[in-house]
Parts: C-alpha cells; sequence; structure tokens
C-alpha cells in the first residue's frame, strides 16, 4: 500500500545529520544576541490577517501571493506569520514594553510561513533569527544591529558574506523619489509585464525589485534613492556609514537595494553570499521601520531589526567542510568489538567520533567518512596491519599509518591539533 501521505511541498525535516548545523546556528545566535542585551521573545505561528497586510504592504509579494490564510472557526481571518517584525511590535505594544526603558532590544528564533514556488533555498516554511530594537532612532542603533548579523556570520566562519546597504528615505523624501521613478519608466509602460504595470501605479519602488527581464534592463539607469535623500535622511546615513566604518564592518553601498516589505524608511540592508545567486543570494536582510508602529495604529516609535535564514545558511555551513574529527570503520564482524570500544574511548576524551555500524564495503564506508568531510578515518581489521595495529588515515592528507591499538588515542589528539591543510 502507498503511504497516505508525503512531506508536503516546500517543507523539510531537519534530521539527525543536520541538527548539528542547527545547534550551531541558535546556539551562536543566543550568545551573541544575550551578549549585547537582546532578551528573546516569542509570538504566536498565526496572527490576524489585517496584521500583516497593513505592514508588509497591499502590494508585497508577501501579501498578494505568499500567505497562508485561513478562516478559523470562529470565521476570524488568521495567517500563519510570514516574518516576525510585524508581530513583535504587536507585542511590544500588547505588553506594555513601551514604557520600558528605551530601545528595547528583542530577538527571536523560529519558523515562518510563506506561500512560494519551492525551489533552492526558497521553503514554504523557512526559519529565520531576527532581532528588533525598538524605540529609538539613533542611526547608531542601525550599526548595532547590523554589525550582530555581521558577527552571527562571523562566528559560524561563515565567509563570502557581503553587506548591502542603502537608505530609502522617509515619508518627507520618498513621495519626491517615487515620482522619479515613475517618470523615468513611464516611457516603458508598455513593454512592462502587467505585474510590473501595476507596481508603477502602486508602488514605483518595487520596479527595482522585479525580477522581470523588461525590468531588470531598465534597473540599472533607474533614478537612485541616495541622490533624493532629504537632510535629515542623509545626515543618518552619513552617520551609519561611519559607524560600520568605525566598527572595521566592510559593506558596498548599493543604491539600488529596496526590500521586499513595504514597511522600511532609511536604513535598508542586506546580506549577500557569494554561493547564491539569483533571488536567492539574501542570506538575510532588515532595515529601519519608524512608520510601522503608526501604520499598526499604535503610537508614534522607531525601530530597526534584521532577519536571518537559516535555511540558507545551513546549506552554506554544510560546505564549509568541517565534519566529525573522526570516522570509525570495521572491515569485518569480528573487529567491531573494538573499533567500537576505540571510539568510545575517543569520545571520552572529546574527539567527535561517528562509528559506521553498516555492513557496507569498506570502500563504500571510506567514501562516506569524506562526504561527511571527517578529518581523520579509523580503520580496525585490515589484513595488512600487524596483531594488535590497526590504521589511521588522515582524510585531508592523503596519509596513512598502521599504529598499536594503545597509541590512537595520544595520535588521534595529536593529529588533531595540526592544522588541517587549507583551512580557513
Ligand atoms: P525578509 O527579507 O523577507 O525580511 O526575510 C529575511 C530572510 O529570511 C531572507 O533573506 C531569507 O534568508 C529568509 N527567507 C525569506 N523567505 C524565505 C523562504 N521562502 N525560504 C527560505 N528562506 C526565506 C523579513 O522577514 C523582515 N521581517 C526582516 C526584518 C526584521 N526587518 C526588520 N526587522
Amino acid at each position: 500500500m502507498a503511504p497516505v501521505a508525503q512531506r508536503p511541498r516546500g517543507t523539510q525535516d531537519i534530521l539527525p545529520a543536520e541538527q548539528l548545523y542547527w545547534q550551531e546556528m541558535t546556539g551562536a545566535a543566543e550568545a551573541i544576541a544575550i551578549a549585547r542585551g537582546y532578551q528573546r521573545i516569542d509570538t504566536p505561528i498565526f496572527e490576524a490577517t489585517a496584521l500583516f497586510v497593513r505592514s508588509a504592504g497591499e502590494t508585497s509579494d508577501v501579501v498578494t501571493k505568499e500567505m497562508y490564510t485561513f478562516p478559523d472557526r470562529g470565521g476570524r481571518s488568521m495567517t500563519l506569520r510570514p516574518e516576525g517584525t510585524a508581530p513583535v511590535v504587536r507585542a511590544y505594544f500588547d505588553a506594555g514594553l513601551d514604557r520600558e526603558r528605551q530601545p528595547v532590544r528583542l530577538y527571536y528564533l523560529g519558523p515562518f510561513f510563506r506561500y512560494d514556488r519551492p525551489q533552492a533555498g526558497r521553503y514554504r516554511q523557512f526559519h529565520q533569527f531576527g532581532v528588533e530594537a525598538i524605540g529609538d532612532a539613533a542611526p547608531g542603533l542601525d550599526v548595532e544591529v547590523i554589525a550582530l548579523g555581521w558577527r552571527w556570520f562571523a562566528s559560524l566562519r561563515v565567509s563570502g558574506v557581503s553587506l548591502q546597504v542603502n537608505s530609502i528615505g522617509d515619508a518627507t523624501c520618498r513621495p519626491r523619489y517615487r515620482e522619479a521613478l515613475r517618470d523615468y519608466f513611464r516611457p516603458y509602460l508598455d513593454a512592462l509585464s502587467e505585474n510590473d504595470r501595476s507596481r508603477f501605479e502602486r508602488n514605483p519602488l518595487r520596479l527595482l525589485d522585479s525580477k522581470d527581464p523588461d525590468a531588470v534592463a531598465l534597473q540599472a539607469s533607474a533614478p537612485r534613492t541616495l541622490d533624493f535623500l532629504c537632510d535629515a535622511c542623509r545626515r543618518a546615513f552619513a552617520e551609519v556609514e561611519g559607524g560600520l566604518q568605525q566598527g572595521g564592518i566592510p559593506y558596498v553601498v548599493n543604491a539600488r537595494l529596496v526590500r521586499g516589505l513595504d514597511y522600511y524608511t532609511r536604513t535598508a540592508f542586506e546580506f549577500w553570499h557569494e554561493s547564491l545567486s539569483g533571488a536567492q543570494n539574501s542570506l538575510g536582510g532588515g532595515g529601519r521601520y519608524d512608520g510601522l508602529a503608526a501604520d499598526l495604529g499604535y503610537r508614534d516609535t522607531p525601530g530597526v531589526g534584521f532577519a536571518l535564514g537559516l535555511e540558507r545558511t545551513a546549506t552554506i555551513l554544510k560546505s564549509r567542510e568541517i565534519g566529525p574529527s573522526l570516522y570509525a570503520i570495521a572491515v569485518d564482524d569480528s573487529a567491531f568489538p573494538l573499533m567500537q570500544q576505540l571510539a568510545e574511548e575517543l569520545r571520552t576524551r572529546g574527539v567527535a567520533v561517528i562509528a559506521d555500524v553498516s555492513t557496507a564495503r569498506l570502500d563504500a564506508k571510506l567514501g562516506r567518512a569524506s562526504k561527511m568531510h571527517a578529518r581523520l578515518a579509523l580503520l580496525v581489521g585490515l589484513q595488512e596491519d600487524p596483531v594488535d595495529h590497526v590504521t589511521l588515515r588522515d582524510l585531508r592528507l592523503k596519509k596513512q599509518e598502521s599504529i598499536h591499538r594503545d597509541r590512537v588515542l595520544p595520535r588521534v589528539l595529536e593529529m588533531l591539533a595540526a592544522p588541517p591543510v587549507g583551512a580557513a
């Protein structure tokens, strides 16, 4: 009989072999956030639909096509949270955090939901590490938030990240920029897709974000946000740049960076990765949202934050080629007890050991060891080894040696202490 159900499209099981990466990501997130005074917040998995329609914007992709919206049994429209900022702002006011000392620094880790076309790096259920610093408009807080994200990637030893920064202005200067964009795109309206024509009418900034080839061709020469900033926005952006420089955080000013959600003002930023391409090149992003609280019907309150995607980051961690320290292999059944005994001894000394308990052939087991990016392989029961000897193979240096079983522990510790060639 066929199984009655399959895993829903666009979702993933996080299997035991992956948990190591997830623990690493969430552990680093908690440590870095807490060390900077950020406190954890968990909001419900579903919220009233209006919260997201109002905050993300009626023309955003999230609202037009990606929300998991359903009526509950009482006939109220509910939506599985597609992002965390609007719920956190709601909770901040609900709980009276606006009356505490400002800014209030919050972080979260958890699942989010967007009904997107599933593809590499795009899921219907995905996870984010996010932070929100609410109640202070100082550009120094933008810098603190950006630095926190940068630090997270650094502590995970993820290289190849580029920080893209822009300012998209505020209620004072954005209307003028919006008109300049319309003037620029107007002569080409007939060539644009229907979707882009509606963006032109409703939110022309989104034309800079379009993936449609006709719009993409026009984007390069479009007016730049930075040329339209009012004095206050210009000063704020200079302060953000100054803070990043002072903090030694490398960044690229990208005057065409716009974000997919409507609530941003002034600073907008994304963390891109060299290995990701196209629409999914962003490991995370965020910015300032000084108008969001008022849009949601609360007292006007500034805020800044980001969210980093854990699935996309996990993909990079996996290619980082850091696996278990040692992969233990018994060549045949009779070698099995000694292999297990040595593996256990190594573990008690803190060596990360995976013991292959399968009956696969030796070359298949060695294949698994290198696929898992193990540093060393321990082979027990090879015919060519003298009595009471085992073989230790360095999988990166591609060298091996036969040693007495009593020498395994000190020799493994010695080999692991030497830096692997090519290690970052
Ligand atoms: P966002 O840019 O929509 O921002 O999402 C942030 C990150 O979440 C993306 O860069 C990506 O890594 C990940 N992500 C988004 N959608 C998917 C998906 N379908 N599959 C896999 N990963 C995905 C926000 O969500 C804002 N709330 C960020 C923010 C916080 N701004 C201010 N504070």
